[in-house]
């Protein structure tokens, strides 16, 4: 079997789906990889460090693309038609794998479905034990809650920590994080190890323990109805809860010099939380982390991908935060699709097995036809 790596294209893009550690695994275990050249570069791994582990590298994405069996990507293919379309480069029944965001990019789904290509995305992939190695979205959020608090620190006007120094004692920074799963307890723990009080809230009351086992005091309010739809992910929340909410927030975002939000819901969709009048509030001086901005941002008004100013308040809605780590997320990214790999490869060949939960979950595409229901329906609403 060989598994193709092509080089990364989007803007801004600067990982790749396979570290050399990972690629001589997949080598040693018997697979042929090929890398294009120049692929790791940006995230730190020279062609050098491929060829050791034993890949080949290739300068013609076209014939990489046209000769794997199964294509390993960070973000969905390329699909613009000009110099590169990687989805018809690829062999009708080759494999995809790697975080297509099927409910964003639609192009390249219908691109994949077109193509009759077996397309799995690691954001599909089941929040279960078995699948937590391949989760590519909590290495992802991971990075996003640590990098989240760093440009906060960066940007603030004063320390994270209380200093005691020969000039007197100045008073630790208040840190408020909104919504506590993966992104926003690394954000929690990220703050507090730089010396901040932190304080953090979400809709999902059993994260509690979780926020305090991270060193950040919960604030919560009790819900009429239960916000928890499942599988971990929250729903959105009735009109009165949200009142309620909104009142909690504006009192805590009031006196925080620092906020991180993170808040999403069913993984993707990014409520709106602070208002303008919220952000008024706060102190000159403060600042904004909007780590929803991907899904479209939790201030109303953050400008995803931009900074914005307002009054004394600076607002940070930077998009695809882990790319700006790109040597740990790619080394991550890449173990998460190794794992994803190696559990359903057998004699050196990959077992496609749509019975099996994690298959079945991350399963987007395959043999002509769209076959993730929410894909589906996302799609078609495209469509009207
Ligand atoms: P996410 O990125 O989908 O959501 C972030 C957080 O925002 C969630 O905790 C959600 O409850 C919260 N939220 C939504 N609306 C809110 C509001 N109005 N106010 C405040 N907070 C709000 O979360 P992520 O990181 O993808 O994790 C989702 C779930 O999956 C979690 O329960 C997590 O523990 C679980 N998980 C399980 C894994 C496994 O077992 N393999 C791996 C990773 C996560």
């Amino acid at each position: 079997m060989r598994i193709g790596v092509p080089k990364e294209t989007a803007p801004g893009e600067r990982r790749v789906a396979l570290a050399p550690e990972s690629a001589k695994k997949l080598i040693q275990s018997g697979y042929d990889v090929a890398v294009e050249a120049g692929a790791g570069e940006a995230a730190g791994f020279a062609d050098a460090a491929y060829r050791e582990a034993g890949a080949t590298l290739e300068s013609a994405p076209e014939s990489l693309l046209g000769s794997s069996d199964l294509v390993l990507k960070v973000g969905p293919p390329a699909v613009n038609g000009q110099e590169r379309d990687e989805a018809r480069w690829m062999r009708p029944a080759t494999i995809y794998l790697g975080s297509l965001m099927p409910l964003r990019n639609h192009a390249a789904v219908r691109a994949l479905a077109e193509r009759r290509i077996t397309a799995f995305s690691t954001d599909a992939i089941p929040r279960t034990t078995r699948a937590q190695a391949m989760d590519t979205l909590s290495s992802m959020a991971n990075i996003a809650g640590y990098k989240g608090v760093l440009l906060a620190a960066a940007e603030l006007n004063k320390y994270f920590p209380m200093l005691m120094t020969a000039a007197g004692m100045v008073p630790p920074a208040k840190v408020f994080v909104i919504g506590a799963a993966v992104a926003g307890l690394q954000a929690i723990a990220t703050a507090k190890r730089l010396g901040a009080n932190v304080v953090a809230t979400d809709v999902r009351p059993e994260v509690k323990e979780q926020i305090e086992s991270v060193g950040g005091k919960y604030v919560g309010i009790e819900l009429g109805e239960a916000a928890s739809a499942g599988g971990g992910y929250a729903r959105e929340l009735s009109a009165a809860d949200q009142a309620r909410q909104r009142e909690l927030l504006a009192a805590q975002v009031a006196q925080s010099d620092v906020v991180i939000t993170t808040a999403l819901i069913g993984g993707v969709f990014a409520p709106r939380l602070l208002t303008a009048e919220m952000v008024r509030s706060m102190k000159p001086g403060a600042v904004i982390v909007d780590l929803a901005a991907d899904g479209g941002g939790n201030c109303e008004l953050s400008r995803p991908g931009e900074t914005a100013r307002v009054g004394g308040v600076t607002i940070l809605a930077p998009l695809n935060l882990a790319a700006s780590m790109p040597l740990h997320a790619s080394l991550l990214f890449s173990r998460n699709l190794t794992a994803f790999v190696q559990a359903f490869t057998k004699d050196q060949r990959f077992q496609l097995d749509f019975a099996d939960d994690i298959q079945q979950g991350a399963l987007i595409t395959h043999d002509g036809e769209v076959r993730h229901a929410r894909t589906r329906d996302a799609l078609q609403k495209g469509a009207e």
